[in-house]
């Protein structure tokens, strides 16, 4: 196939019945047989009202039929069309070309990060989808007491669980998880996210055998809070909000004993006493006096470049009153806050 670098097509412009417009688009191109990757630029007529996924298929239909990705529904409902858009993991098919057309931009569209590319825009989901099955992505009630009929959750509770049950499974979240790229054995936002549509759903009786595994390693405490995730998900699922909900399910449960549940435990411990985080503390409660003493030799090149502050004077706050009233209202909103959706038990529905 020959190489289209800046190729004009214009093929379909009677082709709409509709006001049409002419978008520059570059392509990441990926040769599985090659192993080599290039950026092809491609110029189509669509109509104003298309998408991103719309361009691909003009590109597709009138300049190169062997471009490859995924589409089903064209309708943001499939979670196929993941890829990145000028660097961001987006839905094809629900970024629209106007803005871009308009601002006389050139975008650039590649494979979603932190998968395998399989050809061209196409990647590899086994990993996402070894890490969803790992969660174990489905009620699991025992076999205790579960009903013949329907059970239902608590209408008056399915917002507990309602932004973790809009997930398409797409992969936009995992694209741009800075944790899985450097782990990608960190389970990542959107099984995090799926688990807690479990944990948080009262008719699973697996609660604390599922926090226990997420608790450990490779699981929630290794998200470092960068809130990608959020900004990327297409469906509003905010799957770090989940993660956050799923740590402090944890706590409850008494799972604290991986360093990043007790690095989020100094944080608050040190801010409730001083109003300051005290960093000379961080680490040695964190990963345990034994191990922080293989970190002197970097504490100390901290300590020449001004970066530690006096152990033995640590921050404090003049007036921590605020601080400290701040932390019990908060404590207070979370114990009555529920987390779990409670579930109808179909005996008690009165029928008809
Ligand atoms: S907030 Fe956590 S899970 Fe979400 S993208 Fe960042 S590191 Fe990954
Ligand atoms: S959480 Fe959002 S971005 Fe992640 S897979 Fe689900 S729908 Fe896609
Ligand atoms: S094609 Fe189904 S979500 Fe885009």
């Amino acid at each position: 196939m020959a190489t289209i670098e800046n190729a004009h097509f214009t093929t379909l412009k009677g082709a709409y019945d509709t006001e049409t417009m002419e978008a520059t688009v570059k392509v990441r191109r990926f040769n599985p047989e090659t192993g080599k990757s290039r950026f092809d630029t491609f110029i189509v007529t669509i109509p104003v009202t298309a998408t991103v996924l719309d361009a691909l298929d003009a590109i597709k239909d009138t300049c190169d039929g062997t471009l490859s990705y995924r589409k089903s529904c064209r309708m943001s409902v499939c979670g196929s069309c993941g890829m990145r858009v000028d660097g961001g993991a987006a839905l094809a098919c629900k970024v629209p070309m106007r803005k871009f057309v308009e601002a006389g931009h050139t975008i650039t569209v590649s494979p979603m990060g932190n998968l395998p590319v399989i050809k061209d825009l196409v990647v590899d989901m086994t990993p996402f989808w070894d890490k969803i099955r790992a969660i174990k992505p489905y009620l699991d009630t025992k076999n205790a007491d579960t009903p013949a009929k329907e059970w239902r959750i608590n209408p008056a509770d399915t917002a507990l669980i309602h932004k973790e049950s809009l997930c398409i499974l797409c992969g936009c979240c995992v694209s741009e998880c800075i944790s899985m790229e450097s782990d990608p054995d960190f389970l990542g936002p959107a099984a995090l996210a799926k688990a807690y549509r479990f944990v948080g759903d009262a008719r699973d009786k697996d609660t604390r055998e599922r926090l226990r595994d997420l608790s450990g390693a490779h699981g929630i405490w290794d998200c470092t809070r960068c809130y990608f995730c959020n900004q990327r998900c297409p469906k509003g699922v905010d799957p770090r909000d989940a993660i956050a909900k799923l740590g402090a399910e944890s706590f409850k449960e008494g799972f604290t004993s991986d360093a990043g549940a007790k690095h989020a435990k100094v944080f608050v411990d040190s801010t409730f006493k001083g109003g300051y985080l005290r960093e000379t503390e961080l680490v040695p409660k964190t990963i345990g006096p034994a191990n922080a003493i293989k970190d002197i030799p970097f504490a100390l090149q901290l300590a020449r470049a001004g970066k530690v502050p006096n152990p033995l004077s640590p921050h404090k706050a003049k007036d921590n009153d605020e601080v400290k009233r701040l932390w019990k209202l908060l404590e207070k909103e979370a114990k009555g806050q529920p987390r779990r959706a409670t579930a109808v038990h179909p005996d008690a529905v009165q029928e008809g």
